[in-house]
């Protein structure tokens, strides 16, 4: 297949690329590299792809992208996540929502089999769990409601389209940082020598899904022809819980773990995926262990650099 990846620099893109490459695909990958400054997270596939330093938000770097048909098109490059967006809306407004446009006119400039998107959990807002597709979404941060402004211009590009809204991606590639995930956050807090794991509010809980699992569900897409699909476990695991699994990865005392006040901007405090739809389409539901996504997230941002101090 030739297949374009907008965002393929970052975090799931990067994961998906390498199996894209991995496949024996064509893989073109479009990005600013605005999250990482940099393209090490592809760097062993670097001489396998075609690399475009381009920023969605600017349809002439799009037009940089050679004449297709492109197989599929996959659209993750997003200004990401909440708690950016709060203090930044603008940047959430133009890559996401304009950015979004700008990538579904390439897509249909070049010629485009199937759009694939990862849609956000975070659209759904503060509904009751399980989140179901079919339910209710209230999103209210910049970057939930942009997200799911994406979502509905893709569906009514005319473009065949696969939608995937993912529930808290976590494993190997995805690098610690003021508004990045708790998974990488809490690890690299615990790697500090006075440092601590940080819990805003006793009740949170969310819906982990290892990004390998995520990874082939999106090589899967054409299962979800047309459709809106959750990715995620379909399992609620309070933070707490997250939070005492990565000291017995370290080896260390409870005490190291603090309980604080939620967060102004976070009003969602359970999260969790139905995954009813998933399992009919696509056939299986991601069950990696969550010790072992865990493990290897951990030995990641060691080899990577991120902390000193390998998991027990
Ligand atoms: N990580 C999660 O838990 C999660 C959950 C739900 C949805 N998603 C979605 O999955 C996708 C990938 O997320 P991720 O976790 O890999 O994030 P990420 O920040 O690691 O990757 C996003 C990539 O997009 C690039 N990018 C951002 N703005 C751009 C622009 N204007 N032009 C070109 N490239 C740009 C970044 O440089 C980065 O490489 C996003 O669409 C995100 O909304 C992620």
């Amino acid at each position: 297949m030739k297949v374009i990846v907008t965002g393929g620099a970052g975090f799931i893109g990067s994961n998906l690329v390498r199996a894209l490459v991995a496949a024996g695909h064509e893989v073109v990958v479009v990005d600013n590299l605005a999250a990482s400054c940099s393209t090490r997270l592809i760097d062993d596939v670097w001489d396998r792809i075609t690399f475009i330093h381009g920023d969605i938000r600017l349809a002439e770097d799009l037009e940089r992208v050679a004449e297709g048909p492109f197989d599929r098109v996959y659209h993750l490059a997003a200004s990401f996540a909440n708690e950016l967006s709060m203090e930044y809306p603008t940047i959430d407004m133009r890559s996401n929502i304009e950015g979004t446009l700008n990538v579904l006119a390439m897509a249909r400039r070049v010629g485009c089999g199937l759009f694939v998107y990862t849609g956000s959990s975070s659209s759904y807002g503060d509904v009751p769990v399980p989140f179901d597709e079919d339910g209710p979404t209230r999103p209210y941060t910049p970057y939930a409601i942009s997200k799911q402004v994406g979502e509905t211009y893709i569906r009514s590009s005319g473009l065949d389209f696969a939608i995937f809204r993912l529930f808290n991606v976590y494993g190997p590639g995805d690098p610690p940082g003021r508004y990045r995930n708790a998974v990488p956050n809490m690890i690299q807090a615990l790697d500090c020598a006075e440092g601590g794991i940080r819990i805003f509010g006793e009740e949170a809980t969310r819906d982990f899904t290892y990004v390998d699992d995520v990874v082939r569900v999106l090589l899967d897409a054409p299962r979800a022809l047309g459709e809106v699909i959750n990715i995620g476990t379909g399992v609620e695991i309070p933070i707490v819980d997250l939070g005492r699994r990565l000291l017995d990865l370290f080896d260390m005392p409870e005490s190291r773990m603090h309980l604080e006040a939620p967060r102004s901007w976070d009003r969602v405090v359970r999260r969790c995926a139905s995954v009813d739809r998933l399992r009919s389409r696509v056939g299986w539901v991601p069950d990696t262990p969550f010790d072992q996504g865990l493990r290897r997230a951990a030995e990641w941002m060691f080899e990577a650099g991120h902390i000193r101090r390998k998991p027990a």
